[in-house]
Order: structure tokens, then C-alpha cells, then sequence
């Protein structure tokens, strides 16, 4: 069959990590295993228009739009993009794209859009090497995409499919690898089904330090090794967590996995303090909240001042009150996004 041009759309999720990947090694390989919630409402929609070169060129051909509008600030993202991943897609050079994404999330609202982003992309080109090769298996499909995801931003391997998405190479988790996310393979207890995510937009500025050079400071950090088999041992206690629906024992890990996070921002050289004031402030109101409620309510972070507020759907009534009236004052012009656990990118 010969493909002349055409058109694909895909609206891809973000995603909160667990258990964080921080640090890295040649290729996108992570230092340590990580595992996230595939968020709903937080996405990025891509489209890719594509028209068949009447024969293959040198470079890479393409045009970028965000939001209607021509942005060439991305083209050096895309560039190193589609130079990873050009072995993997022998096709790149064989056709113009057109690439047009739009993010359901405000601008500069500090929520990163690489992870999102970088699997809608993925995505797309994955259903033109579809259209190419027609006998592909769904299981493959998701797969590659996942791996293709991986090299464009680390963290977009585990936008593809949810609801919890694990990925690195973990000797308790089993078919789990370093080159592309999978699924959650064990038993997920109810009341972590449809868990809520409040995001308090703290600081809505430019990151301070691009996770680039985050995941390079790793390299001599002087807690790196102990950091890394943390991570190992917090995911084997998750298993349990998990299936047994122990809320505190998540609560423990998953606020322990933020605080490391910056932790290990604070003790690099150089060494940067991503929170900001009102984050904890934020912290400290959803500690005491907790200890005057039986409520189940706890905090995780990016590599960022913004706090991700989690929570189980039975609280969901309770612990949006507290929001509303603690925390939202916190949050820079009081902008907030209420987020659930999601399903994963769709067409
Ligand atoms: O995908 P990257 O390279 O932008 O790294 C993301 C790192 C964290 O968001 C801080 C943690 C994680 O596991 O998502």
C-alpha cells in the first residue's frame, strides 16, 4: 500500500511519579526503577500531518505549532528527538510533518509538558509506522511507542497506557525493563482506584533546573548508590502497599520519595532549593490536617515548587473542603487542577 499523506491525532496524558527516576545513564536508561499515576486531565494533543517527499532527504523535515500559532522554540527538542529515534522509524526522512499540540493545562503554569508531549509525539509516529506495517500487534504498539517516548523525555514512557505504570529494570517486578514502561503487573487494591490528584500551582515560573541537569547531577552525587537501592526497596514495599490497600505505608513512601527528590537537589554541587515558601507551608497544613482527621491525604512534588495534593476517591468530599479553604491560598493567583488517576493517551 502506498501512503501519500495524512493526518493523526493522539491526546496523551501526564503522569505523577511514586517512586521518582532521577538520574540516568547513556540512551535514557534510567539509574533507578520508578513508578507513576497516569493522570486524566493533565494532556497534551498532538497532531501530525504527514506528505510523502517526492524522495528522501538529508534532514529532517517539519514544521511546529503550539496553540495555533508557528513555535520554532521547540525545534531543537524535536531535532534531537527524531535524531534518537531515526533508527527505530527508518521513514523520518521521507516525509514533511506538520506537528500541532496544544496542552489542556494553562501556559506556563509550571506543570511540565515534556512527558505528555513526547508520548503524543510518539504515538503519532507510531500509527503512521502502523499505517506501514499493518500486521503490527497492539502489545507491540504500545511497546514501541513507550520506547520511542523514553528517548524523547525519560518520564513519557509511562504516559502511554495507565492507570499505575512502572518502568526500569526491578528484580521484584516481573517483565520490567529498563527500555520502556509496562503496566503494573500485581494486584491493586480497590481504594486506590480513582485516586485524586489536586495540583497546587505554587510557582507557575520556569523551571529552575531542566531535568537534564537534574538527572546529570546525579552522576558525582555523593548519596547516588544509596539513593538508587532506595528506590529498589521502596518499590518491593509497594508491592504490599498495593495489595493490601495499606494507605499509610503508601502515605510513608510516596511523601518520603518527594522529600528525597529535592533532598538530592539540595545535596549536589551545585545544589538548588526548588520549594518555594508557600510549598511548605502547604506540607506542613496537609500534616496537621492529617493528624486532626483520620484522612488519608498526602503530598508528592516534581522537581518543582508545585505540590501534588493525593488522595483516595472516598475522601474526595472531605479533603477538596480542606483545599478550598487551606491551601488555595497558597497556590500562585489561587490556580489549582483537580486530576484523577487516568487511563492512558487516546486517538
Ligand atoms: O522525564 P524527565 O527527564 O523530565 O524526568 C522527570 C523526573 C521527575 O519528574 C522529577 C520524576 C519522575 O519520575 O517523573
Amino acid at each position: 500500500k502506498k501512503i501519500a499523506n495524512g493526518k493523526i491525532t493522539w491526546k496523551s496524558p501526564s503522569n505523577i511519579a511514586l517512586v521518582k527516576y532521577w538520574g540516568k545513564k547513556e540512551n535514557q536508561i534510567p539509574a533507578n526503577p520508578s513508578i507513576s499515576f497516569t493522570l486524566d486531565t493533565c494532556a497534551t494533543t498532538t497532531t501530525v500531518s504527514y506528505q510523502k517527499l517526492e524522495e528522501e532527504g538529508n534532514e529532517f523535515s517539519f514544521d511546529l505549532r503550539f496553540e495555533g500559532k508557528p513555535k520554532e522554540s521547540f525545534r531543537p527538542k524535536i531535532l534531537t528527538f527524531f535524531q534518537r529515534v531515526e533508527k527505530y522509524l527508518p521513514f523520518l526522512k521521507s516525509y514533511h510533518f506538520t506537528i500541532e499540540t496544544s496542552n489542556s493545562f494553562p501556559h506556563s503554569s509550571g506543570i511540565a509538558s515534556s512527558a505528555s508531549g513526547m508520548s503524543a509525539l510518539s504515538l503519532c509516529l507510531m500509527s503512521l509506522e502502523k499505517e506501514l506495517h499493518p500486521e503490527m500487534s497492539g502489545e507491540y504498539f504500545n511497546k514501541k511507542a513507550s520506547f520511542l517516548a523514553r528517548l524523547g523525555s525519560g518520564s513519557a514512557c509511562r504516559s502511554i497506557e495507565g492507570d499505575l505504570m512502572e518502568w526500569g529494570l526491578h528484580s521484584d517486578t516481573e517483565g520490567s525493563s529498563n527500555e520502556y514502561a509496562i503496566k503494573y503487573p500485581y494486584p491493586v487494591h480497590e481504594v486506590f482506584k480513582n485516586y485524586q490528584d489536586t495540583i497546587l500551582l505554587v510557582d507557575k515560573g520556569q523551571k529552575q533546573v531542566s531535568s537534564t541537569v537534574g538527572h546529570d547531577l546525579m552522576h558525582d552525587h555523593p548519596f547516588a548508590e544509596k539513593r538508587f537501592s532506595q528506590a529498589h526497596t521502596n518499590l518491593t514495599k509497594l508491592r504490599s502497599v498495593f495489595a493490601d490497600g495499606d494507605l499509610d505505608g503508601f502515605i510513608k513512601i510516596v511523601e518520603s520519595e518527594a522529600l528525597t527528590l529535592h533532598a538530592m537537589m539540595m545535596t549536589s554541587l551545585p545544589y538548588f532549593i526548588l520549594m518555594k515558601p508557600n510549598t511548605l507551608e502547604i506540607i506542613n497544613k496537609i500534616w496537621s490536617f492529617r493528624e486532626r482527621t483520620n484522612s488519608h491525604v498526602c503530598f508528592t512534588l516534581d522537581a518543582g515548587a508545585n505540590v501534588h495534593v493525593l488522595y483516595p476517591e472516598a475522601e474526595k468530599e472531605i479533603v477538596y473542603q480542606f483545599i478550598k479553604n487551606e491551601l488555595v491560598a497558597y497556590c500562585e493567583n489561587g490556580q489549582y487542577i483537580c486530576d484523577a488517576i487516568g487511563y492512558g493517551a487516546k486517538k
